[in-house]
């Protein structure tokens, strides 16, 4: 009547699929016990890592899981720890790790009368509560595993996209918070039609390449003319993070999610590592502290 789940860190928008393209990173998340109770309602009991509200309402793992139990309507209660190694605001799917965790862990407990889609629907709603609006393209990649693309939220549409052999992401964290609303809130209502051609031209190509595993055809698509000019003004020395990356064999780097998070993507675990250290040894001039990973995607 009770079960540990790791639900993992996640890299949304991958530069070119802004609100809509997402992976799975390998080994960095959170750790949740989910437990079935004969007291109804859902009680978060335990949160350790960081300082959040114990309000199941006020709380993102909280809220997804009041939605899937208001549409289940179970005769038993769940109660929830949430062990948190995703800082919030780091820009890796803090608040979708949590989102996540509670639905598929009530999920299993329940004898998972939901698939990966209808869990996804009911994270939405956690996800929102953060970045105050609906987007699903950190949740999709927590639960579905890889990479995903969110056709569409309305229906939701969740499609699976492969992640080629070699692929590694290597992440710098500036420890800087931005928060996703704000970084939302400094973007432009309207886009001028060559920057929408040249993304969507990118995008397409982008999604092509992890199909056929071409690395270069990854390489040469992974350029953001929409959202990345304004958004990378938030993150001290982006452009010098990129450009320490590309000089040191990584295919391409964009915003990871909402940022302050940077990812860098390279063609086998060597290149990831020396992208690693050569991107530390931008932070590692300055006063900002930083945190790296380099993962697998899965
Ligand atoms: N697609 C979202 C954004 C991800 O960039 O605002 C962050 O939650």
């Amino acid at each position: 009547n009770e079960i540990k789940i790791f639900s993992p860190a996640t890299v949304a928008n991958v530069a070119c699929g802004f609100d809509v393209l997402g992976f799975c990173l390998d080994t960095i998340g959170d750790e949740m016990v989910i437990r079935k109770t004969s007291k109804k309602g859902i009680h978060i009991t335990k949160i350790e890592g960081f300082d959040l509200p114990y309000e199941a309402e006020l709380n993102v793992a909280g809220v997804s899981a009041l939605a899937m139990y208001d549409a289940i309507q179970p005769d038993c209660g769940f109660e929830i720890e949430i062990y948190k190694n995703i800082k919030p605001g780091s820009g890796i799917g803090s608040s979708a790790a949590s989102a996540v965790g509670s639905v598929f862990g009530m999920n299993e407990l329940l004898g998972k009368p939901y698939n990966k889609t209808e869990l996804t629907q009911f994270s939405i709603k956690g996800e929102a509560l953060a970045s105050q609006c609906e987007h699903a393209d950190n949740l999709a990649p927590a639960i579905f595993g890889g990479f995903t693309l969110v056709k569409s939220l309305s229906p939701l549409e969740v499609l699976p996209i492969p992640s080629p052999d070699n692929l590694y992401v290597t992440i710098i964290h500036p420890q800087i918070e931005i928060k996703t609303a704000e970084a939302r809130a400094i973007l432009p209502k309207q886009v001028a039609l060559q920057d929408a051609i040249t993304q969507w031209a990118n995008f397409g190509s982008l999604i092509h390449g992890l199909h056929t595993g071409d690395y270069g055809l990854i390489s040469r698509s992974l350029d953001d003319v929409i959202v990345e000019p304004h958004r990378s003004k938030l993150i001290p020395y982006y452009n010098e993070v990129k450009t320490a990356a590309l000089q040191s064999g990584a295919l391409g780097a964009g915003i990871s999610g909402s940022g302050p998070s940077i990812f860098t993507f390279s063609n086998g675990i060597e290149t990831a590592k020396q992208v690693e250290i050569a991107i530390s040894k931008v932070y590692g001039n300055t006063t900002i502290a930083f945190d790296t990973y380099v993962s697998k995607i899965n």
